[in-house]
């Protein structure tokens, strides 16, 4: 249902340019313009953007507790890969 508005890269059919872009999505600051990117705030935005912005063009898709944690999987974790983290030895993987 994402892939209706969001292109998401590896997810078929998720090429549509409504919202932004999904790619890279961790490595913003804000998300809906204003809220600060964590993956707490990243779970607040799927589940109720109206509430957190009333005038932004997300609607309320009635995302259940159980499914935003593996949509917010998704966007806050698969990008991680693309910034290619250090590891503890401070060495890029
Ligand atoms: C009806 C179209 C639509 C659908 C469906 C939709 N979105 Fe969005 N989404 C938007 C729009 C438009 C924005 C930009 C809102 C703004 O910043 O004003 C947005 C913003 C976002 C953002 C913040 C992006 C940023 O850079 O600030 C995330 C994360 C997001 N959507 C995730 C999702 C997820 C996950 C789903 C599926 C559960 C989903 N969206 C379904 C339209 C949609």
């Amino acid at each position: 249902m994402c892939g209706a508005c969001h292109a998401i890269p590896g997810v078929h059919g998720a090429n549509a340019t409504v919202g932004p872009p999904l790619d890279r999505i961790a490595a913003r600051m804000y998300l809906g313009g204003h809220l600060t990117n964590t993956p707490a705030n990243m779970m607040k935005w799927i589940q109720h953007p109206q509430a957190i912005d009333p005038k932004n063009a997300m609607p309320e898709l009635g995302v259940t507790n159980q499914d935003v944690k593996d949509i917010a999987g998704v966007p806050v974790h698969a990008p991680m890969s693309l910034l290619r983290p250090t590891n503890r030895r401070g060495t890029v993987r």
